[in-house]
């Protein structure tokens, strides 16, 4: 389907094995463990999201879980993405650390489960293997039917290449750091030359761009906000936009990209602003408690 021809939230990219995904995803990383992420959740689910993206690290796996039981919506209807840690990398460890996020979340698979982040040269000059390993429990589980689908994230080109080289079920979905102001497009296109998915995460720059002059004016041609406009800039790139709030107006609001086309010149200033709500994350700076067992 034509992005553009996205009509709702439930609308869904497709991934390389066929399994459907949601056009948008409520994102929880920062949500706070307990109350907060079950109500966030349960909230999402009731304003529509059927898509909800958590990672073993975020440590809140068990009130995504609870949220998805309290709404009450079939299992079946709800799209589950987490990701794998990097102090869990190796074949073994790999394993374990699915079945417990499927414990975390209680629930009997996984939609989608990714490699939080790649396992670079400055940690071992193995990382190739090391990665290797890794991603072969991820095929073990999928063949298995714990996971629907199976990617990374944070990964670039050179990190993708060496996996690819290795992997027997390649690699579905990278998720990376997406908006205006840092897009990394070369390596959205270089992942979508593949025909993995690109998934957005921090959408709308943790928040902090969204008082940026240019997206406001941008936001005001379209009587849309800085928000809408970052949600929909993904979905027109084919990203999928993984958007976070935790107030219930925004979550809903988020989403609400469905009535508009941001024009290709608008699009073009937007991709090319300069660097703007930028994380800091870079994969060379991966966490370095990860060495393989
Ligand atoms: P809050 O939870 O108070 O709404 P990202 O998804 O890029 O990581 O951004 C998440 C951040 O952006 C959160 O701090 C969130 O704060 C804020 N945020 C989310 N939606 C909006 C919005 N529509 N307007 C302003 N800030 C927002």
């Amino acid at each position: 389907m034509n992005r553009i021809d996205f009509t709702s939230k439930t609308d869904c990219f497709t991934l390389a094995n066929g399994v459907k995904i949601p056009c948008i995803g409520y994102g929880t990383w920062q949500t706070p463990d307990g109350e907060t992420t079950q109500n966030c959740v349960e909230t999402a689910l009731r304003l529509g999201y059927r898509h909800i993206d958590t990672a073993f690290a975020y440590g809140n796996e068990k009130s995504v879980g609870a949220g998805i039981r309290k709404s009450g919506i079939p299992r079946n209807e709800i799209f589950v993405t987490t990701k794998h840690w990097v102090t869990e990398r190796g074949y073994e460890k790999t394993i374990r650390a699915v079945e417990a996020s499927l414990e975390n979340l209680g629930l009997d698979y996984i939609d989608l489960y990714l490699v939080h982040w790649p396992c670079v040269e400055k940690i071992s000059p193995d990382w190739k293997e090391i990665n290797g390993d890794t991603w072969r429990a991820f095929e073990k589980m999928y063949k298995k039917g714990k996971l629907r689908a199976i990617g990374v994230s944070n990964y670039q080109a050179k990190h993708i290449d060496a996996l690819w080289e290795r992997a027997e079920i390649k690699p579905m979905v990278n998720q990376i750091e997406f908006h205006p102001g840092y897009t990394q497009m070369e390596n959205v296109r270089y992942a979508q030359k593949k025909g993995m998915l690109v998934q957005a995460w921090s959408p709308l720059g943790s928040g902090a761009l969204l008082g940026d002059e240019t997206l406001c004016r941008i936001a005001g041609k379209y009587g849309k906000s800085a928000a809408q406009i970052c949600v929909r800039m993904a979905l027109q790139c084919g990203v999928l936009p993984l958007p976070k709030s935790t107030k219930e107006d925004r979550i809903l609001s988020n989403a609400e990209v469905f009535d508009f086309i941001i024009s290709g010149e608008d699009m073009e200033t937007l991709l090319n602003m300069p660097l703007l709500g930028f994380s800091g994350f870079l994969p060379e700076d991966a966490p370095a408690d990860a060495l393989c067992e």
